[in-house]
């Protein structure tokens, strides 16, 4: 039986063309579990597979999509069995091995979690890996000793996936968050999801200043770049940083200078490989923070069709909120 798939293929490395295509079983990888994919998800890190970008992709034809929930069809591992609801988010699923942008996959046992507890496939991915990411990057400030009362925390790239989610847990779990965003309508977006203050990103412009005024208990940034070189002069005594994107640029440039006289971390946050039992934490700690309704208003529904047009958009900072991936669509 066939079924439906947006497979990238590539000549002579030229921008990769999106087709759908009817596939079989037989043109999966050779994975311990086959899943039928109900939902999948669109991530930053989609929007570059999908146009080629960062050599994340080597090998084609390819299916991206790094995010996938279904339902196990087959299994030869006894973790799982036909009719179990799972995840998966991560692993280099959608970069070096096929990914969720299909209605089948092919995955290793090792990669994919039962569904968590208060999750649909749907509100799973509309989590995914923004919102793993935006938890993750949470719970490191609190391991760091940041609390609701030590002053606001700062979120960048805000309207953004991970940041819309971290504006959200944040507030839910009291805190006082500013939120940064180059979107001229930010505003109303970000205030009903908890943020006290939208910053404009031009706010935070180079001026090559080692200290600023100490304004921020903690912040989580999705952009890097000049905005994260102005944030850490901005980090009050005892801060951190969790260090999440590089949505804007790969580079900082700062000096010792807040760290020696201000004793400031920054807390490498990476989604992709952690074990199991640290994302299994992470999901306890998402299904007791977020609020469904709040949560429903961030989440738009597209098809596998949709993807080529949404993979730039995403890139070019034209999305807000979290986009599913609905494979019955
Ligand atoms: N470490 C990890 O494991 C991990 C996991 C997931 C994502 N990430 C990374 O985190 C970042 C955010 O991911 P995402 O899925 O949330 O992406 P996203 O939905 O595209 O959000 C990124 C946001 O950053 C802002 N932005 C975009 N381009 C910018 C620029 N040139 N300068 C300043 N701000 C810019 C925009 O927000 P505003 O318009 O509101 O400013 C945009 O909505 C990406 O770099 C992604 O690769 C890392």
């Amino acid at each position: 039986m066939t079924f439906k798939a947006l497979l990238l293929t590539c000549e002579d490395d030229a921008k990769p063309v999106a087709s759908l295509t009817e596939l079989t079983d037989a043109d999966l990888p050779d994975g311990d579990v086959i899943v039928d994919v109900t939902y999948s998800g669109l991530n930053y890190k989609d929007g570059m597979c999908l146009n080629g970008l960062g050599r994340l992709v080597r090998a084609y034809p390819h299916v991206a999509g790094i995010d996938m929930a279904g339902i196990v069809r087959d299994s030869n591992d006894d973790r799982y069995k036909a009719g179990d609801e799972v995840i998966l988010t991560g692993w280099r699923v959608g970069e070096v091995w096929w990914g969720g942008f299909a209605e089948r996959a092919s995955v290793k046992a090792d990669w994919l979690l039962p569904m968590p507890e208060g999750f649909t496939a749907k509100t799973a991915m509309a989590v995914g890996t923004a919102g793993v990411t935006a938890m993750q990057a949470i719970m490191a400030l609190e391991d760091a000793g940041i609390t609701p009362d030590a002053g606001p925390v700062l979120v960048t790239g805000a309207t953004g996936g991970v940041g819309s989610i971290a504006v959200q847990l944040l507030a839910r779990r009291g805190y006082q968050v500013a939120a940064v965003s180059g979107k001229p309508n930010a505003d109303a977006f970000l205030k009903p999801l908890g943020a006290s203050e939208v910053l404009p990103r031009d706010e935070f412009e180079p001026n090559n200043r080692p200290l600023e005024s100490a304004r921020w208990a903690g912040a989580i940034d999705n952009v890097g770049g000049d905005m994260l070189s102005r944030i850490l002069a901005q980090v009050k005594y005892g801060g951190a940083v969790a260090i999440v994107g590089n949505a804007g640029s790969n580079d900082i440039k700062t000096t010792n200078v807040p760290f020696m006289l201000r004793g400031i971390s920054m807390l490498g946050i990476d989604s992709v490989m952690q074990p199991n039992e640290r994302r299994q934490a992470v999901w306890a700690e998402l299904a007791k923070t977020l609020d469904a309704d709040q949560f429903a208003s961030v989440i738009s529904s597209i098809s596998l069709a949709d993807l080529p047009e949404y993979g730039n958009k995403i890139l070019n900072g034209n999305i807000s909120g979290r986009t599913v991936v609905d494979l019955s669509l």
